[in-house]
């Protein structure tokens, strides 16, 4: 049995205590500019750090195939309830633990292996569970991929319909990882139908963004729309897949388990349904309009300190910024703003010369710094941080500097009071 003294970390395993503790400062410390990232609350972690990890529950609620699953099915059935209000859906399935994962189970729930999909590129925004080669979605099945208009670098209805009508794939995929505009999902469905493919949105980038209704839903359009539950939405680490067709649902479900998992995570599942309650109260779109209203004030200022963006602004919560406009490798920018406090990800940008190793942007996204409670009047301190260290970049006493102004402005608005 645990008594005080056995369920102490600190005790029990220094080591890990001190890992977490580090991590801790680390997250308290630095300004988090990864677009996918965000701070849980402390009620989702306390739900996910709960003793729900202790229970199996393999099936769905209420028809599972382990006893005691009582309350978990309660849990089960409120973050279904919840999400299913949220995005405004007929059907959840709460259980995917992540975002490959729902896309593994929609794949398997829509198509035999070997069918053909159209997905966005890797290379200039799509996601790796999209079709990449070194992906199970690549291997399995036989994606085609549309990128962006070279000229406007945004997504190109009019040469995603001419792809589409050529290749005829049964499946078009929607979503992004790093794309800084909205995307029109009805167009995408007008196109699926003309070729009778059907449509599947993977939003786990803007699932808080359309939860709060500042982007366009995917869900009246799509037949099965895909989510990651802890980037903007804010929630735990996990994954969820909606739909209104319900003989998609039942699929979805058995591709789910026992297609691709096993036991449900209902500690994380438990962490979902407090995420979704979260998102259900008014002060989420106020957190939501201000992570767009961060992101554009965040555009205008590196654009004022003469650096250039992908799209030259954004409708959603990261910019993509092209740092050879500097005349840094995204490799080399994303390094001196590390040691300047501020963490982001190089990334590719449309025509891309250079490797995804070194790459000539980075991405830089609003949701964790707005969590914290940054706003526009602190992203032209940023803007100016960010060029002073791309211009420093072989400066340590420079980029200290900054380290120290970014500390000073953490501190200020710490996440974890
Ligand atoms: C668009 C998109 N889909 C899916 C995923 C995969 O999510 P996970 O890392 O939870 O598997 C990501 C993660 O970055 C993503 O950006």
């Amino acid at each position: 049995m645990f008594d005080k003294q056995s369920s102490d970390l600190s005790i029990i395993d220094p080591e890990i205590f001190g890992i977490i503790q580090k991590e801790r400062t680390r997250q308290e410390d630095g300004l988090e500019l990864i677009a996918s990232e965000n701070y849980a609350s402390p009620a989702v972690m306390q739900a996910q750090g709960s003793i729900l990890t202790n229970k199996y529950a393999e099936g769905l609620p209420n028809k599972r195939y382990y006893g005691g699953c009582e309350f978990v099915d309660q849990g089960e059935i409120l973050a279904i309830e919840r999400v299913t209000k949220l995005f405004n859906a007929k059907f959840s399935n709460v259980q995917p633990h992540s975002g490959s994962q729902a896309n593994m189970g929609a794949y398997f729930a829509m198509l035999e292996v070997g069918d053909s999909i159209l997905g966005m590129s890797l290379a200039e925004g799509g996601h790796l569970t999209h079709g990449s080669p070194v992906n199970f979605s690549g291997k399995l099945f036989k994606f085609s991929s549309y990128g962006l208009n070279p000229q406007t670098e945004r997504l190109d209805y009019d040469m995603i319909r001419d792809q589409a009508k050529a290749l005829r794939p049964k499946l078009i995929v929607a979503g992004a990882s790093a794309y800084a505009r909205e995307i029109n999902f009805k167009i995408f469905r007008d196109i699926a139908d003309e070729i009778g493919a059907l449509f599947m949105v993977d939003m786990a980038h803007i699932a808080g963004l359309v939860a709060a209704g500042v982007h366009n839903s995917p869900i009246p359009y799509a037949h099965v729309t895909t989510s990651t539950t802890h980037k903007t939405l804010r929630g735990p680490r996990g994954g969820i897949i909606l739909t209104n067709e319900e003989d998609l649902f039942k699929k979805l479900n058995s591709n789910i388990f026992p297609g691709i998992q096993g036991g449900p995570l209902e500690h994380v599942i438990a962490a979902k349904a407090v995420a979704f309650k979260e998102a259900l109260e008014p002060s989420f779109v106020t957190y939501q309009k201000q992570v767009i209203a961060n992101s554009k004030a965040l555009a205008v200022a590196l654009i004022n300190n003469g650096i250039e963006l992908v799209t030259g602004g954004t409708d959603n919560h990261l910019v993509l910024v092209k740092t050879d406009s500097v005349g840094l490798s995204g490799k080399d920018a994303e390094k001196a703003l590390e040691h300047a406090g501020i963490t982001c990800n190089k990334n590719m940008i449309p025509q891309d010369k250079r490797s995804p190793f070194i790459t000539s942007g980075v991405r830089l996204g609003t949701p964790a710094i707005t969590t914290r409670g940054l706003k526009e009047e602190h992203m032209k301190l940023l803007a100016d941080w960010i060029k002073d260290a791309l211009v420093n970049h072989t400066n340590e006493e420079a980029l200290k500097k900054i380290k120290s102004s970014v500390l000073e402005l953490c501190r200020t608005f710490p996440v974890y009071k």
